[in-house]
């Protein structure tokens, strides 16, 4: 969710207000996303590199997850939308922590979309804390070398609870993944915009997965291999 301060900058605005309007593009494509019966939606709020922005900018960030946490409470609740988070959260401060493991135990058992925060959340950070945690099974002895495959780093993450990634959407131009679910991304389809986040609205999000819908899917195989696939299941 990029671009919230160059949103800001365009109209002589302070960076907050950018920031501040960026939280309506998260409150409006949530709700077109739950209406399109997507499975899951991951927001990329705050990166672990994000903590190295002034402190007065950290600040005011996290003031405003504080109020999200509060005021969308209700229409998460009421949507039977299960709230999750990637990311060391154990660096949030109390004021955000508190009222987000609120909102995670109550919501634990809504079923019908996942809405997964990623906070002071990096891609690199989450692949090497799963890296430690299967080194130290290994030189415990109850994890032998050859059982580190795929699947079991895929288990290791903390996005473990969510499913595939399909469709990976960078706003405001810039053509990086930065640090985002750099595992994850393998397969998924990338969508580029240059609307910046506080403009992102449901026909952008509708064009990007339309984009999405016409994309050929391989994963690898040929077009011939897929088709024989294809039939062989029909
Ligand atoms: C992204 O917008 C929002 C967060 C990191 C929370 P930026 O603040 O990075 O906006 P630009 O890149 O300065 O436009
Ligand atoms: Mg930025």
């Amino acid at each position: 969710m990029d671009g919230n301060g160059r949103w800001a900058l365009k109209r002589g605005l302070s960076r907050f207000e950018g920031h501040n309007k960026g939280a309506d593009s998260v409150r409006t494509i949530t709700r077109a996303c739950r209406r399109l019966d997507i499975r899951a939606l991951t927001l990329y709020a705050f990166s672990e590199q994000n903590w190295n922005r002034p402190v007065a900018e950290v600040e005011s960030l996290m003031a405003l997850l504080r109020r999200y946490l509060l005021e969308e409470r209700a229409e998460i609740m009421e949507n039977d939308i299960r709230l999750t988070t990637i990311g060391r959260t154990h660096r949030l401060p109390s004021s955000v922590s508190e009222p987000l493991a609120d909102l995670i135990r109550d919501s634990a058992g809504n079923q019908s979309m996942d809405l997964c925060l990623a906070l002071s959340y990096g891609g690199q950070e989450e692949l090497g804390d799963a890296m430690r945690r299967l080194a130290q099974q290994v030189a415990d002895g109850t994890l032998a070398p050859d059982a580190v495959d795929e699947q079991r780093i895929g288990a290791e993450l903390w996005s473990s609870h969510l499913p595939p990634l399909d469709l990976l959407i960078r706003t405001s131009g810039e053509l990086r993944l930065s640090n985002f679910m750099l595992w994850q991304a393998a397969y998924a389809e990338l969508f580029f915009t240059p609307t910046l986040w506080p403009d992102f609205c449901e026909d952008d999000l509708n064009e990007a997965i339309e984009s999405f819908r016409l994309r050929e899917r391989r994963f690898g195989r040929t077009d011939e291999n897929i088709e024989a696939l294809l039939q062989a299941n029909d």
